[in-house]
């Protein structure tokens, strides 16, 4: 069990210099978050992966939550990846949410927080960043952050659900199987490099989203919003499913999040976590 709102496992405000990305280390939770999400706040300096921290403790704790750590051991990607979290380098987080919406309802929230942390970082970075459905924020071709939703269901309901955010900041270089596709906010040229400043203000953004997707259990009053950011919308891209590589255009996503994806003329609705959508000549 970890108690809340604190700076570090010691409990004090540890400012040490040889730790990276210190902006985060020196801070009160309370200059993080105004809001219910980030109000109850963990820092660690190290941890295995936050989503974990976060499923292992849930029952103890309140919606909102959230873990932050310097350095992830074995951080975790979608479809079983792992996800490089070196100290310092990045925004390693995760936070729990409690919707009171059915299982099924659920799977646009990866969506939602896509679009709030495409809106985040588009404000405080001034890049002119993208998504690539269903959550990864891109900028110029490459992935610069990735999401990591995972639901714990009771009795058919949702008991909670934990999402995970990595986002490469200052990363300069990145390991080879991932070299050519990843990039950081700072090798593009963002003009704000700061986590704290980026953790408020994706909190703000998805305070605002959030409640819009509960009220309908959709992304229906979202969907524009998420389209425009679209990086795959109206691209002939690669769906491969099984192992299989399937070849058509992207035309949008629907209400529940999926992709329309046109094929022979016929169109499709795809699931997330189901394929990999990847672009015809490379990542998008
Ligand atoms: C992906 O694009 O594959 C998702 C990457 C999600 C990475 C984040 S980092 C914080 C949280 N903890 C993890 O172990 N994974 C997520």
């Amino acid at each position: 069990m970890y108690s809340t709102n604190r700076i570090n496992k010691s409990g004090h405000n540890d400012c040490n210099d040889s730790q990276k990305g210190p902006d985060l280390f020196c801070i009160n939770p309370p200059e993080l978050s105004r809001g219910w999400l980030g109000h109850d706040t963990i820092f660690l300096d190290k941890t295995d992966s936050t989503n974990k921290v976060l499923k292992e403790s849930a029952e103890a704790l309140s919606e909102g939550t959230m873990v932050i750590a310097g350095e992830q051991t074995a951080g975790r990607g979608r479809m079983e990846r792992s996800w490089s979290s070196p100290k310092g380098e990045g925004i390693w987080m995760s936070f729990l949410l409690r919707p009171q919406l059915p299982p099924a309802e659920c799977s646009g929230l990866t969506l939602v927080t896509a679009l709030a942390l495409t809106r985040a970082l588009r404000n405080v970075t001034g890049l002119d960043l993208m998504i690539k459905w269903p959550n990864d924020v891109v900028c110029n071709g490459k992935k610069i952050a990735g999401i990591l939703t995972e639901m714990s269901t009771k009795d058919m309901e949702v008991d909670y659900i934990v999402v995970g955010v990595g986002i490469n900041v200052g990363t300069m270089e990145f390991p080879d199987e991932i070299r050519n596709t990843a990039s950081s906010l700072y090798l593009e040229g963002s003009k704000e490099l700061s986590h704290k400043v980026m953790i408020k203000e994706f909190c703000r953004e998805f305070e605002q989203v959030y409640p819009a997707y509960i009220k309908t259990g959709n992304m229906s009053t979202l969907r524009a919003e998420y389209e425009a950011l679209l990086v795959n919308l109206g691209r002939t891209v690669s769906v491969i499913e099984e192992g299989n590589a399937h070849i058509g255009e992207a035309i949008g996503v629907n209400d529940e999040g999926e992709l329309l994806f046109k094929c022979n003329s016929e169109i499709t609705a795809i699931r997330a976590g189901e394929v990999s959508v990847r672009g015809v000549y490379g990542y998008v």
